[in-house]
């Protein structure tokens, strides 16, 4: 089975590298094309280099890893050398299979990884159209859970999923960015210490909560003694914090909506 991968990338440079690693696939297997040649360079050990139509003839599951605004015109350059039978994946949770279908009318899934498949720690979201059949599945799946998990959802809930699993370590950091900085004025300790007391705990207590099978609930009832200091800092999260996590996926599904429409 070939393996192609259309643009080198964010995801395209992490799953090649990550399909590189399985033993089960062979360099020349492995077939990858992307806009600026000379970025591929440092991949000629481990993978076919090639043009996207050359990477589309040959593959039997391909990986289109390009942002929205370039989706259409690579589907466009390719329509006429994909095989049949191949299993096209689009990367992108915003554009909808009827869209891709009016240019390729090929088996189609998409594929929503997440930055942690970099450590194989992917919530990888999968959704299929209604030409992919159980073989294609499985072969999929085979190959993404090298990078994590793999979650299959409805199409309708790809863009919410994608906030939850995609989006997130953005989102994640972004929230700790702002609880640093602010830390930072109330205390003589240095910036650089801060973050990594911060990220640590943050890290071992999802660690806990999995391990221990733990909720949020409880880690809140185990940290937060009644009438202590803990209890009235998680008391402003709870009171302040929803209306920010409302604007904030008010936000980004409206913009997944706007992306959506204007490929349409
Ligand atoms: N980043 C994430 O965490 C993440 C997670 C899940 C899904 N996604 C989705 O994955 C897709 C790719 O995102 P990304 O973050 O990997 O984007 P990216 O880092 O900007 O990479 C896009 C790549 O596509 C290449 N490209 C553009 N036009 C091309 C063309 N006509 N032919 C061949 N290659 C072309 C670019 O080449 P150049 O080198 O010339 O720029 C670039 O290497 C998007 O739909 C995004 O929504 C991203």
């Amino acid at each position: 089975m070939k393996i192609g991968i259309i643009g080198y990338g964010s995801m395209g440079k992490m799953l090649l590298w990550k399909f590189s690693e399985n033993a089960e696939i062979e360099k020349k297997d492995l077939l990858v094309s992307n806009r600026t040649q000379e970025k591929l360079e440092e991949v000629r050990e481990i993978a076919q280099i090639a043009e996207n139509r050359e990477t589309a003839k040959e593959a039997d599951i391909l990986f289109v890893c390009v942002r929205p605004v370039d989706l259409m015109s690579v589907l466009e350059e390719i329509r006429d050398v994909i095989k049949p039978d191949a299993l096209l994946v689009s990367l992108n949770g915003s554009i909808s299979f009827e869209s891709i279908h009016q240019i390729i009318s090929r088996k189609t899934a998409k594929v929503i990884p997440s930055l942690t498949a970099e450590i194989g720690r992917s919530q990888t979201l999968v959704c299929y159209d209604h030409q992919v059949i159980e073989e294609d599945k499985a072969a999929l799946n085979n190959l993404l859970k090298c990078i994590g998990d793999v979650i299959e959802l409805p199409e309708g809930e790809m863009g919410m999923g994608s906030e939850l699993v995609s989006c997130m370590p953005g989102f994640i950091a972004s929230i700790f960015d702002v609880i640093c900085s602010v830390a930072e004025g109330h205390t003589s300790i240095p910036k650089e210490q801060i973050i990594r007391m911060v990220l640590h705990t943050m890290s071992a207590t999802g660690d806990l909560m999995i391990q221990k099978g733990m909720t949020f609930d409880e880690v809140v009832n185990r940290v937060a003694t009644k009438g202590g200091i803990t209890e009235a800092g998680t008391k402003v999260i709870y009171e302040n914090f929803p209306e920010t996590a409302e604007e904030l996926f008010r936000k980004t599904l409206e913009k997944r909506r706007q992306t959506a429409k204007i490929r349409t």
